[in-house]
């Protein structure tokens, strides 16, 4: 009798704790398209993750860019990013992202090596950009999620942080966070072509695999 009780307060608790947060006010999915308020270059702010495997990839950054550019094909997304790893290795290249609908689509071909992202991106706070990446095995089934919040400088005000904090849960992200730091690599592109060859980022490009995002 007792346990029964129990069993119908969790129930009661996790529906009231539900239907405090709005869930379909706070998680929009953005339509993809060239009007999409996704360009431009943003900072990591936070990134949360759905299963606890997937935390130290995420910790062993230690600030990370991209920039989203919209293409000359209108279902093809031109990315560019950079991490820099915890050992102040910078990691960083291009990758194409298709989109259909609400979904984009990107695969990374690092060293051989290839890995592939689905990407949604959710309605966020202003001069924010809010994406979801499921890390996809090559049979295609789900490896997890992570959260990330961007913003256009890496800083966030608390209640913005509180509202991303409330779509993780709708989301159902574990309430765990791993903030960036501003410590940004350099944009390279500019630099000559010789520094694509350089030996030191090869042996370094595996480990970007499992920090793409
Ligand atoms: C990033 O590196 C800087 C400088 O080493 C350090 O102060 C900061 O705590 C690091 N932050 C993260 C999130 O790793
Ligand atoms: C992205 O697509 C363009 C056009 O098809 C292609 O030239 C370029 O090599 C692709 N980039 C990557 C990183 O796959």
């Amino acid at each position: 009798m007792a346990a029964q009780l129990v069993v119908a307060l969790l129930a009661f608790t996790s529906l009231s704790v539900a239907s405090e947060l709005d869930c379909k006010e706070l998680v929009k999915p953005l339509v993809l398209d060239s009007h999409s308020p996704i360009y431009g270059k943003w900072v990591l702010h936070v990134g949360s993750w759905d299963k606890p495997g997937l935390k130290s990839d995420l910790l062993s950054v230690n600030s990370s860019w991209v920039e989203l550019s919209p293409s000359s094909d209108s279902g093809v997304i031109t990315i560019y990013w950079a991490d820099r790893l915890k050992d102040d290795k910078c990691l960083h290249g291009p990758a194409n992202a298709t989109i259909s609908g609400t979904t984009s689509h990107t695969t990374f071909i690092i060293n051989g090596h290839t890995s592939y992202h689905d990407g949604k991106y959710y309605e966020t706070c202003s001069d924010c950009l809010l994406s979801e990446d499921t890390t996809l095995l090559p049979d295609g089934k789900s490896k997890g999620r992570y959260l990330f919040l961007f913003t256009r400088t890496g800083s966030l005000e608390p209640s913005e942080l509180d509202v991303f904090k409330k779509q993780a849960e709708c989301l159902e992200f574990l309430p765990e966070y791993h903030f960036g730091s501003t410590h940004l690599c350099p944009d390279e592109r500019e630099s000559s072509a010789v520094k694509n060859t350089e030996s030191d980022q090869t042996e370094t490009e595996e480990e970007k695999e499992d920090t793409a995002q």
